[in-house]
């Protein structure tokens, strides 16, 4: 067992009495050297852990752990005069950056005169001169002959009965009592005997580590769940349940779970006697999972090469997330976003007027009631795939069966709603039944697992009753479509009445609003019927975020491409108006050009040019279609694009952020040249207008800057980052945001970042160019890529620069910062089959911050 020493600070007494108590942000980086220094002494140092003969430390010493991975003593957090006795990362960064575990979270000590002391009945306690008592572990009955306290290389603190036996008697260890971060090693869960509770409670603020309002923990109802509490201990998140390889609510595929990140091994035991999580590292990485004063939960990395903590991974992560955001019975996909959304089929919603209006918390009700057949073996269950599973707070868990018996199980009990399998990762097993209602369902475009879920529009019993059910079936059929033929034929009525007055009206709007192009033309609904063959599959040129875009022929032979936003598709009037307004105003060779627009009732629609080579991703990704796009091409649509950005950042009258950059939104016309396209989300900034902050994050996986995702905060600075990774992936050939083997770094940007260090930069290039391209223009092609990924905005160039820096043959490589890849972590491990995907890629996204 590693032993821990004692290290007196009072050789360097002139530098250490003012440590502690300094004010600068420096104090951290001073205590890193005389703690360096010290683990350097402490071989000839006689001191080694806490003991009778060697009791306490007092403020301004510290105690580290053998090989010199942690320390313990006194702190003070960033703006506050309070000192605390924690456990901290020893010289890897600044104390408050790295503080592990509090003991006295809750007492703090007003002024820097506090000692740390073991006595002699096991008891570690926090004390100052006039003997309060600040904080102290339990004592045992007795005194003990020789107690010890040591603080592991794993960042246990344990008190044990013998000096000369650390495995005799266990007496506390600081791993029972975790506060707001869980390090390798240590368990998250409860001891079923004992009733120990290990859990991870937030810091009431960055500068308060009293317990806040946040706490992490392994709930033990039903089947055992990882979840987040917050005030009045309402859940906020839930990680669910654990299917053999991860958290079915950590996330997709590469931010499935807390555990399965390569350099990770972890495990979930149920047990008899305990439930817990615990994670542990493969080899020497360096990573630890926090819950944040705010609730969130992110495990933080240490990446020596950048001297920075890495979040790769955090949760909740978008409003899916929220603790049953859609309801009972309701199914959350981000991927719909607006709209969600959507109730399980067979089910509608309860409340369909606040549903409307995106308010789903009331969930959604069976359509018709459950009627279960008196043996019920007939009733079918529909697929939900990619999902989250529901709430398991009251379902019950069977191990002995597979999915078989476990559908057969469920079907031949009336109360049984759902079944899915409860261990994945041998093949499937186990079984877990819901009976009560299906709580906090997410689906993933990728990962996730197979839900069966009851089906009711089919129950079933004797032959005569389905009879019955057959007739009236057909009559509900007809009734039905009376109904709709009724509603259909009022709808045409009035679709005719209002819609050219809405389109007008709309027009004014626009017209008397802003100055637009006189070019843009007004169509009638008649014109894009006859253009596009009546919108007909054929002419379907692919579905856009806000609805499907269609090719079309007007009647002097033009062809156009029409993206029509259907009343549902989430493109409001405004997001309408926006787009309109923005690209009648904006004229570039490299913009996709609008046409006109034309309104029918509640539909809207664009037409634009028509780009016959449609847009870039399509050739970049694939394999036979990139080798077609030759190096020289692939410079000119960098060119071009850049060209683009530049005009909406700078030179056209207003100023434009498009907020959604990405390789699928850049298009290219028959001479391939590019031209950026999607404007739903842009943003048009006044003239004095830096930065903006939006709750609503919209924007792309792999694409998105990290001060975007995480504070709302965008500026040009987020679209140049955009442009970065969009550099790369021309470069590469690959998707950021994809899953693809990177070496041993975890994506595109961290990739291409190690390789530009190594000085191995060709490596990068894709393959399927053949060894053709002009080296220079590659190299400035990284280069740039890589300053313009950098993690703060601050660092990135603005386009301006870009495009000189493109234009400058003799360019000198200054060394960029190390690029931000905070949430894009992508494993790759082999483990993963059963979650394989690929359509993960060009998710459009939104977050809801805050709330
Ligand atoms: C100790 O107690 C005295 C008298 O109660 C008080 O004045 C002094 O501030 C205390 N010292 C500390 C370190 O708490
Ligand atoms: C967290 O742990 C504490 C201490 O063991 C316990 O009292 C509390 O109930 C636990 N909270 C949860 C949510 O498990
Ligand atoms: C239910 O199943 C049993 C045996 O499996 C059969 O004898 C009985 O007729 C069934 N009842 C109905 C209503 O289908
Ligand atoms: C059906 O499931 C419920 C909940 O698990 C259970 O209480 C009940 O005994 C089951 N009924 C039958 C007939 O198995």
């Amino acid at each position: 067992m590693n032993r821990s020493k004692l290290q007196t600070l009072t050789p360097f007494g002139g530098w250490i009495q003012a440590i502690p108590n300094r004010h600068q942000p420096s104090m951290s980086e001073l205590l890193v050297i005389p703690a360096l220094l010290f683990a350097f002494f402490s071989v000839s140092s006689s001191a080694a852990t806490l003991n009778l003969s060697q009791p306490l430390i007092s403020d301004g010493q510290i105690l580290i752990s053998t090989n010199g991975t942690f320390a313990l003593g006194f702190f003070k957090p960033f703006n506050s005069s309070n000192r605390y006795v924690g456990i901290w990362y020893n010289g890897i960064s600044s104390i408050n950056n790295t503080v592990v575990w509090v003991a006295n979270r809750r007492n703090p000590i007003p002024h820097s005169n506090g000692t740390f002391s073991l006595t002699a009945d096991g008891s570690l306690r926090i004390s100052d001169r006039n003997s309060t008592i600040f904080w102290s572990s339990p004592s045992a009955s007795k005194t003990f002959a020789n107690p010890m306290a040591q603080l592991l290389d794993t960042g246990n603190l344990i008190v044990v009965e013998e000096a000369a036996d650390p495995n005799a008697g266990l007496l506390w260890q600081s791993f029972d009592h975790p506060t707001n971060t869980l390090l390798p090693g240590m368990k998250l869960g409860s001891n079923l005997k004992t009733g120990l509770s290990r859990n991870l409670t937030s810091w009431l603020s960055p500068s308060d580590p009293s317990p806040g309002n946040y706490t992490m923990a392994i709930d033990i109802r039903g089947v055992p769940q990882l979840v987040t509490t917050g005030a009045g201990s309402i859940w906020l998140w839930r990680g669910g349940t654990w299917n053999g390889f991860g958290f079915t609510g950590a996330g997709p595929d590469q931010f499935y779970d807390i555990g399965l990140y390569r350099q990770f091994t972890s495990v979930f035991n149920i047990t008899e006697e305990e439930i817990y999580y615990c994670f542990n590292m493969i080899g020497n990485a360096i990573s630890r999972v926090t819950l944040e004063p705010d609730g969130m939960a992110k495990r933080y990395e240490w990446v020596a090469s950048s001297g920075k903590w890495n979040i790769d991974w955090f949760a909740p992560r978008d409003a899916c997330d929220h603790m049953s955001e859609c309801g009972a019975n309701g199914v959350c996909n981000w991927s719909n976003s607006p709209n969600i959304c959507s109730c399980l089929d067979g089910f509608v919603a309860r409340n369909p007027a606040n549903w409307g209006r995106q308010n789903w918390k009331d969930g959604c009700v069976t359509r018709t009631p459950l009627e279960c057949g008196a043996n019920g073996t007939n009733d079918e269950f529909a697929l939900v795939r990619g999902a989250k599973l529901p709430d398991t707070a009251a379902a019950t868990v069977d191990m002995s069966l597979d999915l078989d018996g476990c559908r057969s199980r469920c079907s031949t009990n009336c109360s049984c709603r759902a079944y899915a399998s409860a261990d994945l990762s041998r093949g499937g097993r186990g079984c877990i039944l819901w009976t009560a209602e299906i709580e906090d369902l997410r689906v993933y475009d990728s990962g996730g697992q197979d839900l069966y879920v009851r089906s009711l529009l089919s129950q079933n019993g004797s032959k005569r009753k389905s009879w019955v059910f057959a007739v009236a079936a057909v009559a509900i059929v007809l009734f039905l479509l009376f109904i709709s033929l009724c509603i259909f034929m009022v709808w045409k009525h009035r679709q005719g009445a209002t819609s050219p007055k809405r389109g007008d009206e709309m027009m004014r709007e626009l017209e008397g609003g802003q100055e637009v192009n006189s070019d843009l033309s007004l169509f009638q609904f008649t014109q894009i019927l006859d253009a596009t063959n009546n919108f007909s599959n054929e002419n379907k040129l692919g579905e856009g975020g806000f609805g499907p875009v269609y090719k079309g022929k007007l009647l002097g032979g033009q062809d156009v491409a029409i993206k029509r936003l259907s009343a549902r598709s989430g493109q409001g009037l405004e997001e309408f108006k926006n787009e309109i307004l923005l690209i009648a105003n904006l004229q570039h060779r490299n913009l996709v050009k609008l046409l006109g627009c034309c309104i029918h009732g509640e539909e809207k629609m664009l037409l634009y040019e028509y780009m016959p080579n449609k847009s870039l991703d399509l050739f970049l990704f694939d394999q036979e279609q990139g080798s077609k796009l030759e190096w020289s091409r692939r410079f000119q649509i960098i060119d071009g694009v850049a060209q683009g950005l530049l005009y909406l950042h700078k030179h056209s009258r207003l100023r434009v952020v498009h907020r959604d950059l990405k390789a699928s939104n850049i298009l290219l016309d028959a001479d391939m040249n590019p031209k950026i396209s999607d404007f739903g989300m842009a943003r048009i900034f006044t003239a004095n207008e830096a930065q903006a902050i939006t709750r609503r994050i919209m924007g792309t996986f792999g694409y998105i800057s990290p001060e975007y995702a995480f504070k709302g905060l965008f500026s040009v600075k987020s679209d140049v980052f955009s442009f970065g990774v969009l550099l790369l992936e021309i470069v590469s050939g690959k998707r950021n945001a994809g899953f693809h083997e990177f070496g041993s770094s975890s994506n595109l940007l961290a990739y291409a970042w190690e390789l530009w260090k190594e000085g191995t930069w060709m490596e990068l290039v894709d393959p399927a160019l053949g060894g053709q391209f002009r080296h220079d223009e590659v190299a400035r092609s990284i280069y740039v890529a890589l300053l313009c990924v950098q993690e703060g905005p601050e660092d990135r160039p603005v386009m301006s620069e870009v495009v000189a820096m493109f234009g400058n043959e003799n360019l000198v490589f200054n060394s960029p910062k190390q690029p931000a890849f905070f949430s894009m972590k992508i494993a790759s491990n082999a483990d993963w089959a059963p979650f394989n995907a690929h359509s993960f890629n060009d998710l459009s996204f939104s977050i809801v911050t805050g709330r």
